[in-house]
């Protein structure tokens, strides 16, 4: 074998080699090439060097020179494209995963607290610092918690199928939160001091100030020596907490079953501050509630000896409250569930 036969595969080799590298362009290709070529049991180059001795003697270094030339020429092409390919790699994962940090980031909405429950927990809250408790009551209820209880003769208009939702014959959706004074009257004796939120029904069409389904707040005081000035007390204290301290609280002569004397609460108009305005229709005052003293009758349905106990009573619309709070004009904006009202709270 001469000294051409062997520097001769040795430039094979290369050649093999060069048209081979053209077509790497990924690294696992890259290593596959560099296997091929350099590994240290089968690599075309490595065997050809392990294989120096078959040379004749004065041949050996020649090839030995030429060899390793070719070798570190075959790993620096290799080292080359490696960093070609990890550059290129690296540049492409980068455009896939292109992320800007100075657009803004997608905000997690959590949800929070419709405008009514916000007025109604208020409310409570109130009413709790002052000592009372909270009941609830029936949405489905018996005509006898809703109007006989409550004094309402045989007869009486507000019973009439065209004002409340029958679902059977003595069966209704309560039209007020007042049944709860009897069901807590019923269950324990004198001191009471509870208010009961709740959802009521009537048969009345949707329009700004009407729904057939809205909210009151009932409260039933009975204690000895419970007066009227009790009730216009507690009515001022609640409002001046709910709407400010410089709103004022009266009171008008007014006629419910269930209470005696009754009256209808104003108070002072909390858009004009009393000085008349539109809402207030220039009469300074906005009426809220119902109130008056716990009607005697009402004792004879649930036992309490009315010689020794009085009582006062009202109950509000949760939503005119809220409406009043908010400075909203149309009832329906509570139960549309639109996002561009309901995110302003
Ligand atoms: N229940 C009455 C209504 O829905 C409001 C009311 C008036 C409640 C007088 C009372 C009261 O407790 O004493 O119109």
């Amino acid at each position: 074998m001469s000294s051409n036969d062997g520097t001769g595969r040795l430039r094979a080799i290369e050649q093999k080699f060069n048209s081979e590298l053209a077509s790497v362009h990924d690294a696992r290709s890259l290593e596959d090439i560099r296997t091929r070529y350099l590994s240290r049991k089968s690599g075309l180059l490595t065997t050809q060097l392990q294989n120096l001795g078959e040379l004749p003697k004065d041949q050996r270094a020649e090839f030995g020179r030429v060899a390793n030339q070719l070798k570190s020429k075959i790993e620096a092409a290799l080292d080359t494209l490696q960093t070609t390919i990890f550059e290129r790699e690296k540049q492409s994962a980068l455009e896939r995963e292109t992320l800007d940090v100075t657009l803004p980031g997608n905000r997690r909405r959590i949800g929070h607290r419709h405008p009514l429950t916000i007025v109604w927990k208020e409310i409570e809250d109130i009413f709790i610092s002052m000592g009372y408790t909270v009941e609830d009551g029936p949405e489905i209820e018996s005509t006898y918690y809703n109007f006989d209880a409550l004094n309402f003769p045989v007869g009486h208009p507000a019973r009439d199928p065209r004002d409340t939702f029958y679902v059977g014959e003595n069966m209704i959706l309560r039209t007020h939160t007042s049944p709860v004074q009897v069901r807590t009257m019923e269950k324990v004796q004198p001191p009471v001091r509870i208010i009961c939120p709740g959802r009521v029904f009537r048969r009345d069409a949707f329009d700004p100030t009407h729904s057939p389904m809205f909210h009151q707040v009932e409260c039933l005081v009975v204690d000895e020596g419970i007066t009227f000035s009790d009730l216009k007390g507690t009515l001022e204290r609640f409002h001046k907490q709910f709407f400010g301290e410089k709103t004022k609280t009266r009171l008008r002569p007014s006629f419910f079953p269930f209470v005696e004397p009754g009256a209808e609460v104003d108070i002072s108009c909390v858009f004009c501050d009393g000085s008349g305005c539109r809402v207030c229709k220039g009469t300074g005052w906005i009426e809220v509630m119902g109130a008056g003293m716990v009607h005697p009758n009402l004792y004879g349905f649930v036992n309490y000896d009315a010689e020794k106990y009085t009582g006062f009573a009202f109950g509000g619309g949760i939503d005119r409250y809220a409406m009043l709070k908010y400075n909203i004009n149309d009832l329906q904006l509570f139960f549309q569930n639109e996002m561009r009202f309901l995110q302003q709270f």
